[in-house]
């Protein structure tokens, strides 16, 4: 015996969850705006489509062949100061795999069409990085595990589902944190007295990375403020509580490496204090008086310092 259909009208019912679903979502996720109502975000999408590199036309130039050459005599530095800047580049490593993964859900979050496509290009910018500081690491050492500092904040910026929040914590704090580590890794090295060749494998794909850098870091200054204005007194000190919360695992993940920084001749205090006279001026570009002020962080170091030691005292030091 066959079963008879069920006798509902299936047509109104589609009907009624198709209307439902245009009603909810179809202005939400595509729009028809295509006039720009930023320009300078425009004009760094533009940029950021001229400046797009391949390592691929650039992997032998940056990692040849070393034959029978030991890695310390490539570089032109010591075994400790290899295995230094192999940890502190790994840092970077997880810092560029966040940055990927948090552009990629900020495009998705964006108001305004240039600023979505501009974000395209960060998500394939990162991608790059993420290659390159494979490559370098690949080539100097490998990659070690994520310190439990930059592992909880880049967590925590990926977890946050205010875009603004997402915007302060990656394009203002952690690049802005990468910018500081370069210049003052780069330096060290150079001062180390780091070969041609090795500075080769290292200085220069870094040096290329911090060009793209700079025009993301660029994109938080310039769209901010668009996204805080009109916030109320309560998200502004949500805001400005969850900036000072990651500016302690901002500083853990610094000071975590402090013997590897300094075996490559950098002091991890100055290169905080130099990452927030940066970050002083990009706020001031901002104009926004949501973000908290450098003044105040410089003020939390001593008691952040004591924290984080506490806190890498109950923690194993970290594997060579
Ligand atoms: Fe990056
Ligand atoms: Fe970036």
């Amino acid at each position: 015996m066959v079963l008879p259909l069920p006798t509902f009208s299936v047509g109104r019912s589609l009907t009624g969850a198709l209307n439902g679903v245009l009603d909810a979502l179809g202005a939400e996720r595509f729009q028809l705006e295509i006039e720009v109502s930023n320009r300078k975000i425009d004009r760094l999408y533009r940029m950021a489509k001229r400046d797009q590199w391949n390592l691929d036309d650039r992997r032998e130039s940056f990692f040849p062949d070393r034959g029978d050459v030991d890695v310390n005599d490539w570089l032109g530095i010591s075994d400790a100061q290899r295995l230094a800047a192999a940890h502190c580049f790994s840092s970077v490593y997880y810092g560029e795999q966040g940055a990927k993964v948090i552009s990629a859900q900020l495009t998705t979050m964006m108001p305004s069409n240039e600023a979505t496509k501009f974000l395209a290009t960060q998500v394939m910018d990162e991608a790059r990085h993420v290659e390159v500081f494979e490559g370098v690491l690949t080539f100097i050492d490998r990659v070690h595990p994520i310190n439990p500092f930059l592992s909880a904040l880049l967590t925590d910026i990926a977890a946050t589902r205010h875009r603004e929040e997402k915007l302060i914590g990656m394009n203002l704090m952690v690049e802005g944190l990468a910018l500081s580590a370069f210049k003052a890794t780069l330096k060290g090295l150079r001062e180390l007295g780091i070969s041609d060749r090795g500075w080769n494998a290292v200085g220069t794909p870094i040096e290329a990375i911090m060009r793209d850098e700079s025009r993301h870091v660029g994109f938080g200054v310039v769209y901010l403020p668009e996204l805080l204005e009109g916030a109320s007194l309560r998200r502004k000190a949500e805001i400005r509580m969850r900036q000072l919360m990651w500016l302690g695992l901002l500083y853990g993940s610094v000071k975590y490496h402090q013997r590897e920084q300094e075996e490559l001749g950098v002091d991890h205090v100055a290169l905080l204090l130099d990452l927030l006279d940066d970050h002083e001026r990009r706020i001031e570009e901002c104009g926004a008086a949501v973000l908290v002020s450098t003044d105040r962080m410089k003020r939390m170091i001593p008691a952040l310092d004591r924290l984080v030691d506490r806190a890498l005292r109950r923690r194993p030091a970290p594997a060579a």
